[in-house]
């Protein structure tokens, strides 16, 4: 019990396994919404293991794109999964190293909530983007309708009440849509607007459900593997029984994102 935030950004396979499955099926949703011509410079700031760099290279035509990543262990993955399609660079939001106006559209899928300075980020992702371009991002609704993160931190909560204020809906009050629009138009942004994007998560048993929380990468994991034996099996059983009874079985799940894009202005 009581074990210490942390946000564990190190191997790209396990966390393919718990989030960036379900990342990859967000991003085509969340592309279709920006609807950006064909041709156009694309970032994707803390692209992970290549969710949405994927999807920008299979659904955008982009002339360039650049990831941006600070886990050397996501970098690999997405290097193995990517190939040559995309210019992978390891670095931070807050210190893009890319010139000004070098990109027409940047995105980031899963990241903000996790960036220590976003007004910092917003600003790099603005200086780096062309007058008129897109910035644009997702996030889980960790607060309401991301099923998977939200009943595991309901039940750990409920377990052990001391550890609260790690439930990601707590923690990350970013991701909610009045507070995406505000952060980007007190960046300066122009015709800032957001979007649900809902995606079913459908687990075909219990042990589908539990075993990418084992793999450790991101809060909830982290937090499973570094609870003792003891307790990280009372969690597990107490998650059982309630997944038992989760309204159309584990097949019904779902997970929402809330989308936000905005104009650089000219
Ligand atoms: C939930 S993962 C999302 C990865 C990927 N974009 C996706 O959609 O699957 C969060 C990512 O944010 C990255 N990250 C955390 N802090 C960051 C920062 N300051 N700048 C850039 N990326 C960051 C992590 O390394 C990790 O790859």
């Amino acid at each position: 019990m009581g074990a210490p935030i942390s946000d564990s950004w190190d191997r790209g396979d396990p966390y393919e396994r718990y989030v960036g499955r379900w990342s990859r099926r967000v991003a085509p949703l969340f592309l279709d919404w920006l609807d950006i011509p064909a041709g156009r410079r694309w970032l994707d700031v803390g692209c992970g293991t290549g969710a949405l760099c994927a999807a920008i290279l299979d659904d955008c035509a982009p002339a360039a794109l650049v990831g941006v990543e600070p886990s050397e262990g996501f970098l690999e993955v997405a290097r193995r999964r990517l190939g040559s399609r995309a210019t992978l660079l390891p670095g931070n939001a807050a210190a893009l190293a890319l010139a000004p106006s070098s990109v027409d559209v940047a995105v980031s899928g899963l990241v903000l909530n996790f960036i220590p300075d976003l007004p910092a980020a917003l600003a790099e992702m603005t200086r780096v983007t062309t007058p008129d371009g897109t910035i644009a991002a997702y996030v889980w609704d960790y607060a309401g309708k991301m099923d998977l993160m939200r009943v595991f931190w309901d039940t750990a909560v409920e377990l052990d009440p001391a550890i609260a204020s790690m439930d990601e809906g707590t923690r990350f009050p970013i991701c909610r849509p009045d507070a995406l629009v505000a952060a980007f138009a007190t960046a300066g942004l122009a015709a800032v607007d957001t979007m649900a994007i809902d995606i079913p998560t459908a687990f075909a048993d219990f042990d589908d459900y539990w075993r990418p929380f084992l793999g450790g990468q991101g809060p909830a994991p982290a937090y499973a593997v570094a609870l003792d034996d003891d307790a990280r099996d009372r969690l597990h059983e107490r998650l059982r029984g309630r997944l038992a009874q989760w309204p159309g079985g584990l097949q019904a799940m779902s997970a929402r994102a809330w989308a936000v894009r905005a104009r650089v202005a000219g």
